[in-house]
């Protein structure tokens, strides 16, 4: 039997730290919903210091998670850091505090400005207060990728000798070359003192597009536990994918000595959900879950593929989830088919928001006669963007056109029900609608990219535009929406950006 790798999701953590994809508590228990479907073995559910947000994300999570996965917290070395994520996770069954600081030359030096005798010391002091608090800690020594080696394994032994259970490695600038990472860590192995009796665990950047290569060079060389996140979404060029990792080790199992009990056929409609929750599309070459993962298009390839799949495919696309259900629901399909679909797409509703989204339904089944995955993705998206969406969409009408000026007319709706006209002139129609949604919302933000994208084919396919909003201090933020009229969906995208900017 090989060796069963733990896998340690931090989307609701580090990736939500990508500049446009933050999560609020219900968007983050959706995807924690989704985490569980997979069978992840730990969820790192936020950073309660960051914010009053974060801190009742990881209550909520830990709520909803129970005893299915462990649930961990985020904390600097610090006490008001520790002590907010034993907070945080106080209703947790299975909490875990992962604590640390930098600990390469960089960081010692320029950021936190300590010997390294200090840092010892603080992460000691910092894993000893958290064992106080709970019984499961991780010690992360950030940038251990760019770590002086001997210092590296004396603050992990450090680390464990004060009570860590878990330790981390992280390449956090993703320097590395994976046969350099894989090597540190079997040094690690070998040398570091009590580490047979602790986990060790790797954590990977992408900004070399090696994040992937370097976990898979850890977990040869000895960690048993790997962190990554859906889609890859993380800190600039993001974190080692979940999708891609766990797919590579089931691949390569024999040689790697490892397996992990993730189920892989979650993968694409995790990967869809987390698009749809965040508003950050994957390239569609992206492995696993991009839309063109298991498109053949040159004669020689499909014809190689029509023969025997194996000739050009090492996956079939059914064990990641992405050979489509092919069901199709219309008008006509009644509610039991509705909701037995939205429960398989990782929707359950309760009666009362059933009732909302059937209603919304049958609205897009009236225009759009075939309502395929795709479109009930977007609908519930929609669904989750409105529970805590501080202005919404009530109605829109352009005129625009050629020679005419574009104008745009809006009503938004405030959170109790108040609504609130206002009319703009612009350079086309969506400046015009834009200039008159800031008019009323009076939080202006600079649109950084707009994207519009059919969701399904046809002509009477929902448009889903997608756009990045910036504000006055440089945050980012990304919405996304969806509807049979693209101006009406630009509408909605901006709206959604702008919520989560106020928020
Ligand atoms: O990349 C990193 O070093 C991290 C730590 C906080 C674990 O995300
Ligand atoms: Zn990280």
């Amino acid at each position: 039997m090989t060796r069963r790798i733990a896998i340690f999701d931090t989307t609701l953590r580090d990736g939500e730290q990508s500049p446009g994809a933050g999560m609020n508590a219900s968007e983050k228990l959706i995807v924690a919903r989704q985490l569980l479907r997979l069978g992840v073995d730990v969820i790192e559910a936020g950073f309660p210091a960051s914010s009053p947000g974060d801190f009742e994300s990881v209550q909520r999570v830990a709520a909803e998670v129970a005893d299915a996965a462990v649930v961990c917290a985020l904390a600097r070395a610090v006490p008001r850091d520790i002590e907010a994520a034993a907070e945080a996770l106080a209703g947790a069954a299975r909490p875990r505090i992962q604590t640390g600081l930098g600990v390469s030359p960089s960081h010692l030096r320029d950021k936190l400005r300590i010997t390294e005798q200090e840092a010892v010391d603080r992460a000691v002091a910092a894993v000893r207060l958290a064992r106080s608090l709970c019984d499961d800690v991780q010690f992360y020594a950030e940038d251990a990728g760019r770590a002086d080696l001997s210092f590296l394994i004396r603050i992990l032994e450090a680390a464990i000798a004060a009570g860590a259970t878990v330790v981390n490695v992280p390449d956090t600038t993703g320097y590395s070359l994976p046969e350099a990472f894989g090597a540190r860590i079997a040094r690690i192995r070998e040398e570091v003192r009590g580490i047979e009796r602790i986990v060790l665990s790797v954590h990977c950047h992408n900004d070399l597009g090696l994040a992937t290569a370097l976990s898979l060079a850890g977990i040869r060389c000895g960690a048993q536990q790997v962190e990554c996140t859906l889609n890859g979404l993380g800190e600039r060029a993001g974190n080692t994918a979940m999708e891609e990792v766990v797919m590579a080790i089931r691949v390569h199992g024999a040689e790697l000595d490892a397996h992990s009990d993730i189920d892989a056929r979650e993968f694409t409609r995790a990967s869809h959900l987390v698009s749809a929750v965040t508003g950050i599309k994957v390239q569609p070459n992206k492995a696993i879950v991009g839309a063109n993962a298991f498109a053949h298009s040159s004669g020689v390839h499909q014809d190689g593929v029509m023969k025997e799949r194996t000739t050009y495919e090492i996956l079939d696309p059914a064990s990641v989830g992405a050979d489509g259900s092919g069901i199709v629901l219309t008008a006509r399909s009644g509610r039991s088919a509705l909701r037995r679909r939205l429960a398989d797409l990782g929707f359950p509703l309760e009666e009362a928001a059933f009732g909302q989204v059937y209603a919304r339904f049958l609205g897009m089944a009236d225009r759009k006669k075939e309502v395929y995955d795709e479109d009930l993705e977007a609908l519930m998206a929609e669904h989750d963007r409105g529970h805590d969406a501080l202005w919404s969409l009530k109605a829109l009408q352009v005129s625009c056109g050629m020679p005419v000026v574009a104008a745009a007319s809006v009503v938004l709706v405030d959170r109790e029900g108040g609504e609130h006209p206002a009319s703009a002139t612009g350079t086309g129609p969506i400046d015009a609608t834009y200039r008159a949604i800031d008019e009323v919302v009076q939080a202006k933000g600079d649109l950084r990219e707009f994207t519009v994208q059919a969701i399904t084919r046809g002509m009477d396919a929902l448009g889903e535009v997608t756009v990045r909003v910036e504000d006055a201090d440089g945050r980012v933020c990304s919405g996304r929406g969806a509807d049979g009229d693209i101006i009406v969906s630009s509408a909605k995208a901006y709206l959604n950006a702008l919520n989560r900017m106020l928020r």
